[in-house]
């Protein structure tokens, strides 16, 4: 495997292989990486003749100084880990690379009403960096296509949204979450949860997975109070927000009518960890 952390390297050594009609496939992350990832880089090499993965723990998708800086970081173990899971790249640049014009410069980007719910709402600024940094690695990489895990679902409709109104070209790839056996959803924060807290995080599946069993049996504001006292009720959680949605519009439905786009979302708080996690309710 290739290791780079400069533009240049990456843009010149992938440059041969776009020029001999190579398909490249692309799985950003922000490292820590776990089966979730594997998923994604197992998947881009079934489907490409080449795959690269970039590590970079982006500052400007960060609304909380302390979130940045304990997010767990084991780059000398992804290495390995990419390595073994037969990643052909792995570009992990510096913050000057990838901001050399300092990190306020960002793309300002309108996505409408897309942004303006759930993690847009209580991470400020969050999705104005994940698009500015995914737009400068795609443009990096000049992948055929790009993978991302449908956990980080608002994520992914974002940059659905982005490459649409860009037009860049790519094919923007969604796998389905990785669970732990007991429903826990993959995620690089599960690693900063004490071990109490551990045992505790498969509860929020748990109540997504009842959810899910309930609807179109009960009225929407119904279920979704029963959802959120559920949570409450366990006292290590604290909860950012649980929405019943539409998958496209990613606005709340008050309503079972279009019944076949409706997910729940949740965040929550368990000590200083921010989990998040969805379920679609009729698929
Ligand atoms: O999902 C992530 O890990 C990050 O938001 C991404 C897409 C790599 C951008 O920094």
């Amino acid at each position: 495997m290739e290791e780079f952390s400069t533009i240049t390297e990456t843009r010149n050594y992938l440059s041969e292989f776009l020029a001999n009609g190579k398909s490249i496939g692309f799985v950003p992350t922000m490292g820590a990486l776990h089966a979730g990832h594997l998923s994604l880089i197992s998947r881009s090499k079934s489907e490409n003749d080449l795959t690269v993965c970039s590590i970079f723990v982006n500052p400007t998708q960060f609304n909380n100084k302390e979130d940045l800086q304990n997010y767990p970081r084991t780059m000398a173990r992804d290495a390995v880990v990419l390595r073994e899971a037969g990643c052909d790249l792995l570009f992990a640049p510096s913050a000057t690379e990838m901001y050399p014009e300092g990190e306020s410069a960002g793309l300002a980007l309108d996505f409408g009403k897309l942004d303006k719910v759930m993690e847009g709402k209580f991470r400020p600024g969050h999705f104005s960096g994940v698009a500015t940094i995914v737009d400068k690695l795609l443009a990096i990489v000049k992948p055929t296509r790009a993978y991302f895990g449908k956990k980080d679902f608002q994520q992914l409709t974002i940059i659905r949204h982005m490459v649409k109104t860009l037009d860049i070209p790519v094919e923007i790839v969604a796998s389905e979450i990785v669970r732990e056996p007991d429903g826990l959803a993959m995620s690089s924060r599960n690693m900063r949860l004490t071990i109490a807290e551990r045992n505790i995080a498969p509860k929020i599946y748990q109540v997504l997975a009842k959810l899910k069993e309930k609807s179109g049996k009960v009225p929407v504001p119904e279920l979704r109070e029963w959802a959120m006292k559920k949570i409450r009720e366990v006292p290590e959680f604290r909860l950012d927000y649980l929405e019943i949605g539409d998958n496209e519009s990613l606005q709340p439905v008050s309503n079972w009518s279009h019944k076949s786009r409706a997910m729940a979302f949740i965040a929550v708080f368990l000590g200083d960890v921010r989990l998040i996690d969805n379920i679609e309710l009729f698929l």
